[in-house]
């Protein structure tokens, strides 16, 4: 069994996921043997604060140790892919993977002799969403009917909330003009379209007022956001989207709770204020990374052993 998008799990996976990154969170001592003797490879083409520390911290947290290899200082890009990844997994009980296009991630995991766990491609972001879904949960008690505003880009991190909205019933409503090429996925936007639990807006204030959570990402992705050659397209998005920026003007008198992955962009996406708000949970969110990345790990090592 791999993680590399939600679609893959089955609803009950998910939620007993979440529920067991609950557990690791309040009882950690209990699961400080859980991975003894384990290892956890991390291959990452991206940077990342997050979601290499939940891998490499979390595991060390979990008994187990972690091997982390920046892309640039391997042969993979030199070599076949699919030979790189079944010698990787020859050393290793589970691999992290950061790629840069969906389609290479696919093709390393069919080299790949143990589970694999996608931290982050162009399509995709699911280690991110279960995080998500443990905080949600951990704030409202349950998943179902609640109603989560996506604002911004329609990218990697709101296709897996929308899967995440088909697997618990949460309604999630996008308010993206635009939508990131390689995030292009109309069979998941027509089934959770089909499933009740996704609308698309273009009605900001409206959306935001039947909200119980406001979301947004940064315009740009990170492999880009200091790119020259990015630089016309970054203009462009940052005077369409601006409208768009969560600030407590556009959230006045809105009691609802504000999400973002994280990195932010302050005074893009989101506002400096908005991110200290007392209705920000974006720090909870991402120290939120850890005991569900251990979640993940123990849920996938359950399926081999
Ligand atoms: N949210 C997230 O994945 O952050 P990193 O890129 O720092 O891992
Ligand atoms: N959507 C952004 C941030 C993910 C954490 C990206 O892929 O770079």
């Amino acid at each position: 069994m791999n993680l590399i998008k939600l679609e893959d799990w089955s609803a009950s996976d998910i939620i007993e996921t979440v529920d067991t990154a609950i557990s690791i969170k309040g009882t950690p001592a209990d699961y400080a043997d859980a991975m003894d003797h384990h290892t956890l490879t991390l291959l990452f083409q991206k940077t990342s604060t997050r979601t290499r520390c939940a891998g490499e911290i979390g595991m060390m947290r979990l008994g187990g140790n972690s091997s982390y290899l920046d892309w640039r200082s391997t042969n993979f890009a030199l070599a076949d892919l699919q030979d790189e990844m079944q010698v990787l997994s020859s050393y290793t009980d589970l691999i992290l993977v950061r790629f840069l296009l969906h389609n290479e991630l696919i093709e390393a995991v069919g080299g790949a002799t143990v589970p694999v766990i996608n931290g982050c491609c162009d399509r995709y972001h699911p280690t991110q969403a279960i995080g998500d879904l443990m905080t949600i949960k951990e704030r409202f008690g349950r998943l179902s009917g609640i109603k989560l505003t996506y604002v911004g880009v329609h990218n990697n991190v709101c296709n897996s909330l929308i899967s995440a909205g088909i697997k618990t019933g949460m309604q999630i409503t996008i308010v993206t003009p635009e939508l990131n090429q390689a995030a292009k996925d109309p069979d998941l936007l027509s089934k959770a379209i089909q499933a009740g639990t996704c609308i698309i807006s273009d009605q900001l204030q409206d959306a935001v007022q039947n909200s119980d959570i406001i979301y947004t990402d940064t315009w740009i992705d990170m492999e880009y956001f200091l790119d020259p050659s990015y630089e016309e397209m970054k203009k462009k998005r940052i005077a369409q989207f601006l409208p768009y920026q969560i600030n407590k003007n556009l959230l006045k008198d809105q009691d609802v709770l504000v999400m973002h992955c994280l990195p932010a962009h302050h005074g893009y996406e989101i506002s400096t204020e908005m991110i200290k708000d007392p209705r920000s949970i974006v720090f909870e969110q991402a120290a939120n990374r850890m005991p569900s990345m251990q979640a993940i790990i123990l849920k996938l090592i359950q399926t081999v052993s």
